[in-house]
């Protein structure tokens, strides 16, 4: 979703915005612009200055195509929009102007009662140019501005409803940069006389690894000599300094085509980093400390209830199915988003778990929140350290996958599950998991990398599967038990980079009413590993292949009776039952790669799609 950066210091500020801005496109964006502040004697502390103003529709590769060269400025905001008001266009692109032209603002959120506060200040005399919701806050700002900029930013957003992550200068207040949260993620990053705000770490980390997380209701004042945070009440904030652990370089493509493409090999690296230090290999279980839970609250817990969104949804899916059968825990995943506005019950007993990989998703944090109000308890599962919901969370596991730039998610479902799988060894040896088991489970655990090793080896095999399938309109993926959510998760990730119409459905649920779909050019993918439903999956198979729909299996290596039913087959090597799913999803991740390529898809950053869904 959108994503802002402001800067002030010695550095031209242009430059250091628009390669901030390349780091934010992951997020997803369909515009880009900046607004740099110009002393008008060139020199960086003189008193006058002028904004100088570029927007673009489309990639920031545009939006640098009309920047000057070596523009002079050192402090400036800059977005990238992911529109949610008004169509995608240069107007409507950030930032946005007041009506003198001395106050620019960058916004990422919805003002949700912008409608209201537009006629207001029209009847006061204000011109709007664009469509949006965010110019709202630039007039705002105008009317409340009587010499102190962070009065007025203050001023207006006391009058907003709805989410911002906002940056506001004016050409009078040279070096200073004002940000407010609510809602949206905000971080400030503190270097060498110079200063950082961007809505994510990634704008920053070339300059700096010192960072200030803002939390909602904080209004921020920066210039080149560093911060002062304080409240809407304008009470200072005292906050800290933290450092962050990723590198530089785990942001880059190293020698891949694409993100995905590499996060997709790195799996074998990320699982038994979400695993590092957490196995026990005495009492056969796993060792979570940040839970912030006792054993005897551990063990109080009665019911267990997921919430997150995507594929971090179909990861709390597989982690129900296995913490019910394996710790005997009523279980359930919920989308988080419905669960919000549901009036949950929260019982004594009842344990939450929030999956997020960006730990930013407004649907999920705003669950967390509603749930946490009502008295409940809940712990986070997430990827990105020190974003918002992990740093909300009443405790919970960092699954520490490294960055995961590609807007497709594939290593964070993996380690969010290997993360899940610990929990549910930890649960489970609390309960009816004897030691044996506890260390046959481990071990299953411990074969993940050399197995996903061997299945990365099936990439030539599935490319070409590709090329043979890539044109079909429409599929199915279809799984059961532990496997149904990957078949979903199968289906949502040819659907967001190939835009393949794609259903997930469970294997079982096809004749009724799916299989009514299935003709010659409908191809059907089934999941199908040895395990105690495969009988009843091949039956399935035959249903598809008695009505002539092409029928792709993924099984376990060396599976006689679905390669005769199936038109092609790729296989994975055996494992225990509930270790299926990190060995199915991993040829589906390819073949959605593949088919995308073929189709000659954006797979980083596919169209219409965000990679931290800051917006409801
Ligand atoms: O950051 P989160 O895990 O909370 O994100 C949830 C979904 O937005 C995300 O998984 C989305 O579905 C991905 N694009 C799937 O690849």
């Amino acid at each position: 979703m959108c994503g802002i950066i402001g800067y002030c210091g010695p550095k031209a500020a242009s430059e250091m915005l628009l390669s901030g801005l390349k780091r934010l496109e992951y997020r997803g964006y369909d515009s880009s612009g900046i607004s740099v502040g110009q002393q008008n004697s060139g020199e960086p502390h003189s008193s006058e200055a002028t904004l100088s103003i570029y927007k673009k529709e489309g990639k920031i590769a545009a939006l640098r195509s009309i920047v000057p060269q070596e523009l002079p400025g050192f402090w400036g905001i800059g977005h990238t929009r992911w529109a949610t008001h008004g169509g995608v266009t240069d107007v409507n692109a950030h930032p946005h102007l007041d009506c003198t032209g001395e106050i620019a603002i960058c916004h990422n959120g919805i003002i949700e009662n912008y409608m209201a506060l537009k006629e207001r200040l029209e009847k006061e005399g204000h011109q709007f140019v664009s469509d949006t919701d965010s110019e709202v806050v630039a007039h705002l700002v105008e009317s409340f501005y009587t010499g102190n900029l962070e009065s007025a930013v203050k001023a207006a957003v006391s009058l907003i409803q709805g989410t911002y992550g906002l940056l506001v200068m004016h050409a009078q207040h040279p070096n200073e940069i004002i940000g407010a949260r609510n809602g949206s993620p905000m971080v400030l990053g503190v270097g060498e006389g110079e200063m950082f705000i961007a809505s994510d770490v990634s704008a920053m980390i070339a300059h700096t690894k010192q960072v200030v997380y803002c939390e909602d209701g904080e209004v921020v004042r920066l210039t080149p000599q560093g911060f002062h945070v304080t409240d809407l009440k304008d009470r200072p904030i005292d906050k800290s300094i933290e450092g962050i652990s990723w590198e530089l370089e785990e942001m880059e493509k190293d020698g891949y085509d694409h993100y995905m493409l590499k996060e997709i090999y790195e799996q074998v690296d990320s699982i038994p980093r979400a695993m590092s230090g957490r196995l026990d290999d005495t009492q056969a279980a796993a060792v979570l400390g940040g839970l912030n839970m006792s054993e005897r609250e551990l063990l109080a817990v009665k019911r267990i209830v997921i919430l997150a969104a995507g594929t971090s949804y179909y990861a709390g899916r597989v982690a129900a199915y296995l913490l019910e059968s394996l710790a005997r825990i009523p279980c359930t995943t919920e989308l988080a988003s419905e669960l919000r506005y549901r009036n949950p019950l929260v019982e004594e007993g009842t344990l939450y778990l929030a999956i997020s990989q960006s730990g930013e998703t407004i649907d999920t944090l705003m669950a967390l929140r509603e749930l946490q109000r009502k008295g409940g308890r809940v712990l986070g599962i997430c990827n990105v350290v020190g974003s918002t919901i992990p740093r909300e969370s009443d405790g919970g596991v960092y699954i520490h996958s490294g960055p995961e730039i590609a807007v497709a998610s594939t290593k964070a479902f993996t380690s969010q599950l290997a993360a899940l799988y610990l929990f549910t060894l930890k649960m489970a040896r609390m309960r009816h998991m004897a030691w044996p088991q506890g260390k046959r489970f481990i071990s299953g655990l411990r074969a993940l990398p050399g197995n996903l090793a061997q299945i990365l080896q099936n990439a030539p095999a599935l490319e070409a599967l590709a090329q043979k399938y890539h044109s079909a309109e429409s599929f199915l993926f279809l799984g059961r038990g532990i496997n149904f959510p990957v078949a979903l998760e199968g289906a949502l990730k040819l659907k967001e980079i190939a835009y393949i119409h794609a259903e997930g459905y469970s294997a079982a649920e096809i004749k009724h009413g799916p299989i009514a779909l299935i003709n010659p050019s409908t191809p059907s993918f089934f999941i199908v590993p040895d395990d105690h439903l495969r009988d009843k999956v091949i039956s399935n198979m035959k249903e598809i292949k008695a009505r002539k729909g092409p029928v792709i299996a993924l099984c376990t290596q060396g599976d006689q009776a679905v390669a005769a039913v199936a038109d092609d087959v790729i296989t994975v090597p055996p494992c225990d039952e509930e270790f299926t799913p990190f060995h199915m999803v991993l040829p589906l991740q390819l073949f959605a790669y593949y088919c995308a390529l073929q189709l000659g898809r954006d797979v980083d950053q596919p169209r219409n799609l965000a990679k931290s869904v800051t917006v409801e």
